[in-house]
């Protein structure tokens, strides 16, 4: 269903597609920024709870700041120093954490209008020309991204696109998830299971050495899942530089695998991450502050956390990570689910 969802201060009118279920679950998603608007799904209770932070038209997503169900391209997470080379150039990004690039620069992916292709019940798919020189990065691309709502309570984000020259790829979605309902205060209690024995060390600006630190006997070990905030504060110098929990791990495994799950004892609902990506951050909202969102709610610091699945940060510069350059006519295809049960 296509419905209204305002007209940006350009004059542009942006759509919101919903998708429903046979189970109840309903997702939105815009046509600004390709943007995750909406998740709602039945908790024990039966009651509907949209599960994810964001705002009620377009003009909130125009003026937020914090990347709410954003589509983040073309490169997610940090570029040190705001540069790099690839076949012997060196290309200039815009500098918009402190001297690094974060998120592709201020020209962002989700403050834009994508172009609605298919639509119907059950997915939507939107697609993006990014030219040569866009944001800094080489080569012209069209992306296109696919939500699709499954009746197995999978929220399915497929990445595609195939680049005229070699460039950087590394699309990611920034969706802040509250298990109780966007509306109902911190996650902290919440638990987080992560798939992954190792994490990438980062200096003071979230940028990686590029050692990997194992997790074990460490405030970063989720392997058996734990809630978010039992050792938020620890004294332990990742969860100091990051204020909190927004780094990188090093996923178990390749291939399509799982690499989270989060539960609410509050409402009984359980998410699972699965993702073909080699990495993921783990990011506790820990910037929120007093924001306006959904529904009269306000935002506040740890009200919502992201997972976002993607290649190492800063991986153009460390030999040692894969990715996120991809080669002329190669295709880049990705799938990352975000999938919903009672527990
Ligand atoms: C980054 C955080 C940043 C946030 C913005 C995350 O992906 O890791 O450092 O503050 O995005 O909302």
């Amino acid at each position: 269903m296509r419905s209204d969802f305002g007209t940006t201060a350009k004059g542009d009118h942006a759509a919101l597609y919903t998708m429903k279920n046979e189970n109840g679950m309903e997702i939105a998603v815009s046509d600004y920024g390709a943007i995750l608007v909406k998740v709602l799904v039945p908790g024990r209770d039966g009651i509907l709870r949209d599960v994810v932070l964001g705002y009620d038209d377009v003009s909130g997503y125009e003026c937020g700041t914090l990347y709410f169900g954003a589509t983040v391209g073309r490169v997610a997470n940090r570029i040190k120093g705001g540069a790099f080379e690839l076949n012997g150039n060196t290309y200039t990004l815009t500098k918009n954490d402190n001297q690094n690039t974060l998120h592709g620069g201020t020209d962002y992916y989700d403050k834009r209008m994508w172009k609605v292709e298919e639509a119907d019940d059950s997915h939507v798919s939107l697609a993006l020309h990014s030219a040569d020189g866009d944001q800094g990065f080489p080569g012209e691309v069209d992306i296109r991204v696919t939500y699709t709502l499954t009746d197995n309570n999978e929220v399915k984000i497929r990445y595609h696109a195939v680049p005229v020259e070699d460039t950087l790829l590394n699309l990611t979605n920034h969706s802040y998830f509250n298990l109780s309902g966007h509306n109902s205060g911190t996650v902290l209690d919440q638990e987080v299971m992560i798939c992954a024995d190792a994490f990438t060390r980062a200096d003071e600006e979230s940028i990686p050495t590029g050692e990997l630190l194992l997790v074990e006997g460490t405030p970063m070990d989720f392997r058996s899942g734990k809630p978010i905030g039992r050792e938020i504060h620890a004294d332990y110098e990742a969860i100091k530089f990051g204020l909190g929990y927004d780094h990188n791990w090093a996923l178990n495994g390749s291939g399509y695998r799982q690499a989270a799950s989060m539960y609410s004892g509050q409402s009984g609902i359980e998410m699972k991450v699965y993702t073909d990506l080699p990495g993921m951050q783990f990011y506790t909202g820990n910037f929120i502050e007093q924001e306006k969102g959904k529904e009269g709610a306000v935002y506040r610091k740890r009200q919502g956390v992201c997972f976002e699945s993607q290649y190492f940060p800063d991986a153009v510069h460390k030999e040692q990570f894969e990715g996120p350059v991809v080669r002329a006519q190669e295709a880049y295809d990705t799938t990352t689910v975000y999938q919903f049960q009672l527990k």
